[in-house]
């Protein structure tokens, strides 16, 4: 019989390696590597010679008669929308998120909401006692809700108390690091404990149809591996996020094996738990400063949802050799790229500029399709010309200067005219000016070097001069 071995697996990485190190080869960190039975993973058992493999059937990819797998919906919109449309019956699901974001709020939210719709929702908490959950529970007006609530860590014992009684629709596991299994040596909080609990509670899922949510942790800089390694696993990541010390909160989809991954739920942490932005337009646009020079506003799309969000630059002569560029919400090799445009095919010199740039309200804008608004509010800053508080900017510049065309046109002119803008600079081969709104005059733009003249900056001391193409 073969000898049953030992291996070292650093905590940080998850990589394997046959003896115990100071630091891991794979990925430097130290003193993270804790030595991990290996009775337990796979292929222990064929190491043991315990039994032969079962013959199954296979299934043909042609049967299509199979019914799309049941949804569960909350009724929390913005919820409902990042996960494709409600939860998967017999799926899990990771939600991650830094400690303290409101993951624990959110979630027993959506309990409370599917419980009020008579279904069995099961709420384990790892972290907090009963009376705690309770207490945060009351403190959201929810105190009278049907959730079942159990404060546990062992997934053997929470396995089989969910495999009683009626099939829970929901079941919260709050959080997967504190939950450990008996059969793996290892202790609580491991990479291999984290491994092997999601492992038993995501077969609990496929097998019962109940959607399991796992919450994770992460921190800023990553340092807890757990999450990382249960990313794999389940069939949908998504990630709560927040902006430091302001009250939005954005859920965004990382990956969904059942609906697509680039919608956001916008929501706000209020003294009664989170409320949805059903607008946030509005709100990211909220305490706006429509007189100031180096302001312009992109028509974005966040997934299906057309999202307008400031951009704000400040352009200022630099004392330094090397002047400084910094970029908040935004691609920061973006901005090279825009600056070097505007220099080369604008005659806009901005070399010789500090250079900051600001997506307003905490918003990662991630769509090139915003680098007309960008290089909007640089020619607006450089020339201390604010630009008319009622246009709205999109389009993506080329190496060559040309302003190209962007997907969904039509969807963002439509949210610019509702939120009262009433004119856009928008690509010259962007879909026919019919398109739009009545109410919103679309500019087409062909190339960059005509955005200046547009803009109405005439050349100030030196630093606009009339480019190749102006
Ligand atoms: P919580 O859901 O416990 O965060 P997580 O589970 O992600 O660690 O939320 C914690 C924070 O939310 C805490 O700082 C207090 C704040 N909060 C509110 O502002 N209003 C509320 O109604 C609740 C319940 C929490
Ligand atoms: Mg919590």
């Amino acid at each position: 019989m073969a000898k049953s071995q030992a291996s070292f697996v650093c905590q940080n990485c998850g990589a394997v390696t046959s003896r115990w190190q100071g630091r891991c080869e794979a990925c430097g960190e130290w003193n993270t590597i804790i030595e991990e039975s290996a009775a337990s993973g796979i292929g222990a058992q064929q190491a043991a010679g315990a039994r032969k493999g079962r013959v199954f059937d296979l299934a043909s990819l042609a049967a299509t008669d199979r019914p799309a797998p049941p949804r569960i919906l909350t009724g929390i919109n913005e919820l409902d929308r990042v996960t494709g449309g409600g939860f998967v019956a017999g799926s899990a699901l990771l939600l991650g998120g830094e400690p303290g974001i409101g993951k624990s709020t959110l979630l027993i939210q959506a309990c409370a909401a599917l419980a009020a719709k008579n279904r069995r929702v099961v709420y384990i908490s790892g972290e907090e006692a009963v009376d705690q959950v309770r207490l945060r529970a009351c403190r959201l007006g929810l105190g009278q809700s049907p959730v079942e609530l159990a404060a546990e860590t062992s997934v053997e014992d929470i396995v089989a108390t969910l495999s009683r009684g009626e099939r829970p629709s929901l079941v919260i596991i709050d959080s997967i690091q504190t939950m450990w299994s008996s059969v793996i040596e290892a202790a609580p909080g491991t990479v291999g404990q984290v491994r092997g609990a999601a492992q038993a509670l995501i077969r609990f899922a496929k097998m019962s149809g109940a959607a399991v949510i796992l919450v994770g942790h992460v921190t800023k800089d990553g340092q807890i591996a757990g999450p990382r390694v249960v990313e794999h696993m389940v069939d949908a990541v998504l990630s709560f996020e927040g902006e430091g010390g302001r009250d939005l909160r954005l859920l965004r989809g990382v990956k969904n094996r059942f609906g697509p991954t680039d919608e956001i739920g916008v929501f706000e942490m209020t003294g009664r738990g989170l409320a949805e932005v059903a607008n946030p337009s509005s709100l990211f646009l909220s305490a706006r400063d429509e007189a100031a020079p180096g302001a312009a506003v992109f028509a974005g799309m966040e997934g299906s949802r057309p999202l307008l969000v400031e951009f704000q630059a400040l352009v200022a002569p630099s004392t330094l050799g090397t002047p400084r560029r910094a970029v908040v919400g935004w691609d920061a090799s973006r901005l090279s790229m825009i600056v070097a445009v505007l220099e080369t095919h604008a005659g806009i010199k901005l070399g010789q500029h500090d250079i900051y740039l600001s997506v307003a309200g905490g918003l990662r804008v991630r769509e090139p399709a915003a680098d007309l608004a960008a290089a909007a509010a640089l020619i607006s800053s450089l020339s201390n010309i604010a630009l008319a508080a009622d246009s709205v900017y999109f389009g993506e510049i080329a190496l060559s200067g040309v302003i190209r065309s962007v997907a969904q046109g039509p969807a963002r002119l439509k949210e610019a005219a509702k939120l009262g803008f009433r004119h856009a600079t928008i690509p010259a081969a962007a879909e026919r000016e019919d398109a739009a709104p009545k109410s919103i005059a679309a500019k087409p733009m062909r190339h960059i070097s005509g955005l200046a003249a547009d803009i109405g900056s005439k050349p100030p001391r030196t630093a606009l001069r009339s480019g190749r193409h102006g």
